[in-house]
């Protein structure tokens, strides 16, 4: 295998673009490392692995929530921003992982959940105790648009708009002490908090500023651009086969999103000492609205993740019904949001997290060549421009799950589907579970495989989802120390960005836009180049490359990293099934044609 060795060189950056040569692991804790045996990952499982992702060469984790929270949607729903839930932890155990962090140079990222809070927080019980409570208005309540249909109080056709919640069902809850609805884009216990209100903001902010105070180094935003809303709430047009409206016109980029994320810039970064990350999760965002976000002349967010890559392998967007991805989609969409955000603002660069099925599985082979494929998936990643993001286990080629009945599933997105599309839509359960076993996302909650023993270590007792049975030949005690593993191909691929400039501030220009096999693209610098050539198929490729587009002459170039042992038989542009080549051609090798 050709790979160079993680360096102790770093790169003199300045210190707002450090996140420039950075990598983000993402830890889900639930499914990351069990201490006590409870089944449930935890903070002490956490701290026990520091060396494990110092090894790896990550400068972030970001730690999807550890909040308070009746785990409705696993901590996505949060009764209590500043504690710990008990099943995670202490607060105190969240101060060590925090100086271990530190102590090895890696940050912590926390993840901001704002657009909602769980139905159990303190502001919505006393929001919905009674209408004319002072929180009434932090939530979104409306009364009944009209009679039900049966003349019951809450009942058919009574909600105040048609949307649909993105965990199915309604997005609107009854409440019979009040005779009113709240809103939820989620689960009935996440109910959305009401962002017109200054005293919900300033909340947040302040709630925000206390974690920044106890060290952390920044926040994920949830959702974030679902927090302004059109407070007309105006129905939303019903796709064919769907039992409600869409209202994403609504609630995506809204209005004021804009306004209020300057205004948590101001209230909470401005003037900070740093260097902190933000990034905005947002849903349904357009190239053109991420540039307005990343500027960082308009100091809203460092980066976005942006989600048009992982809609390409589904009918209208729509998760339960996939479709197979082509390559040459894939390349376009990344393209484009390669060039549109080349002069101003940042990518965050990710195949997949806790929310997307896993990455070898669904863009390589997770069957006869899982691990040359996860090597290549990671090479191209992140050779891009842009910050990219390792999820938990992605750095071992860990694959999706074969799930058996809907009894196995954990995850409420799952769970309601299943209910609604068998109940309300007349679909057979065979049927449902057939369309959603490639994209959902239990696929990438399953537990990280240690080693190979019972329950893949990552419990001694019985874990609250399944362990994959792959774990017998796919964990960290058997790549750790092998220096052809998926994991040691991870850190240097780690190393690479660390060491050269061209890999976190080099140009991008994409090659073959129109091969459906090939991936390939050019970074670079004026004394540098590098040529990443990954192939995304089971065949061999013949790289055909247009002289006019790479002014460069690859031939004498140095192969820096590949999937494959080095071997002089085999051309330089020829590509073996699920091959990477990276070539750096420096200031010795380049040909200007002008
Ligand atoms: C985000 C999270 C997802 C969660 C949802 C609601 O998309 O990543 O896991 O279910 O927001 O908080
Ligand atoms: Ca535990």
């Amino acid at each position: 295998m050709t790979v160079e060795q993680p360096t102790e060189e770093s790169v003199e950056v300045p210190a707002r673009d450090w996140f420039q040569s950075a990598v983000v692991y993402q830890i889900y804790p639930r499914s990351f490392a069990d201490s006590n045996g409870d089944g449930i990952g935890d903070l002490r499982g956490i701290i026990s692995k520091l060396d494990y992702l110092h090894r790896l060469g990550v400068d972030v984790v970001w730690l999807s929530p550890i909040y308070t929270s009746p785990q409705d949607d696993n901590g996505y729903d949060i009764s209590d921003y500043r504690n710990v839930d008990p099943i995670f932890g202490t607060l105190e155990e969240l101060r060590e992982l925090t100086d271990g962090l530190h102590a090895r140079g890696m940050k912590l990222v926390m993840d901001l959940v704002v657009n909602h809070t769980s139905d159990e927080h303190p502001w919505f019980v006393e929001s919905r105790s009674s209408k004319d409570n002072p929180k009434r208005d932090w939530y979104w309540w409306r009364p009944p648009r009209e009679a039900s249909t049966d003349g019951s109080a809450g009942g058919p056709g009574a909600a105040p708009n048609n949307w649909g919640s993105a965990f199915s069902g309604p997005a609107w809850e009854f409440d019979q002490a009040t005779g009113e609805y709240y809103l939820h884009i989620f689960s009935r216990k996440q109910p959305d908090l009401n962002w017109e209100n200054p005293e919900v903001r300033a909340a947040v902010y302040e709630m925000m500023n206390w974690w920044l105070d106890r060290g952390v180094d920044g926040f994920r935003m949830d959702v974030i651009n679902f927090i302004s809303k059109d407070t007309a709430l105006p129905d939303g047009p019903i796709a064919a086969g769907m039992l409600y409206g869409d209202g994403t016109p609504f609630y995506i980029g809204g209005p004021r999103i804009h306004e209020f994320l300057q205004e948590m810039h101001r209230e909470v970064f401005d003037g900070r000492p740093g260097p902190l990350l933000t990034v905005g999760e947002m849903p349904g965002v357009t190239v053109e609205e991420a540039i307005l976000f990343t500027d960082p002349e308009r100091a809203e967010v460092d980066m976005v993740f942006q989600f048009e890559h992982v809609a390409l392998d589904q009918e209208d967007g729509n998760k339960w019904r996939p479709k197979k991805l082509k390559l040459t989609d894939l390349k376009k969409t990344l393209g484009h949001w390669q060039t549109g955000l080349a002069e101003r603002g940042w990518n965050s660069l990710y195949w997949g997290n806790h929310d997307q099925a896993r990455a070898v599985s669904r863009f390589g082979d997770d069957g006869k060549y899982r691990e040359l494929s996860a090597k290549m998936l990671a090479g191209v990643l992140h050779l891009h421009r842009g910050t990219p993001y390792v999820y938990q286990g992605e750095e071992l080629g860990m694959t999706n799950m074969t799930f058996g009945a809907i009894s196995d599933y954990r995850d409420i997105e799952v769970l309601n589907h299943h209910r609604e599309a068998t109940t309300h839509l007349g679909h057979t359960d065979a049927d449902v579970l057939a369309a959603l076993a490639p994209l959902n996302r239990d696929n990438a909650r399953t537990p990280v495989q240690w080693d190979a023993s019972r329950h893949a270590g990552f419990t001694t007792g019985s874990p609250w989802i399944a362990v994959n049975p792959n774990a017998n030949h796919i964990n960290a005690a058997a790549q750790v120390d092998d220096p052809d593993s998926v994991y040691s191909f991870y850190r240097a691929v780690i190393a690479l960005r660390h060491s050269e400039p061209v890999v976190s501030h080099g140009d991008f220009t994409m090659l073959l836009p129109r091969d459906e096999h090939v991936y390939a693209f050019v970074r670079s610098l004026p004394e540098t180049k590098l040529l990443v050539l990954g192939n995304f198929s089971g065949q061999i490729q013949e790289v055909a490359l247009d002289d006019a587009d790479v002014p460069v002459v690859w031939d004498s170039a140095e192969l820096v990293l590949g999937n494959y042992p080095a071997d002089a038989a085999v051309p330089r542009l020829h590509l073996r099934p699920w091959e990477l080549k990276v070539f750096r051609a420096g200031a010795a090798h380049t040909i200007h044609h002008e």
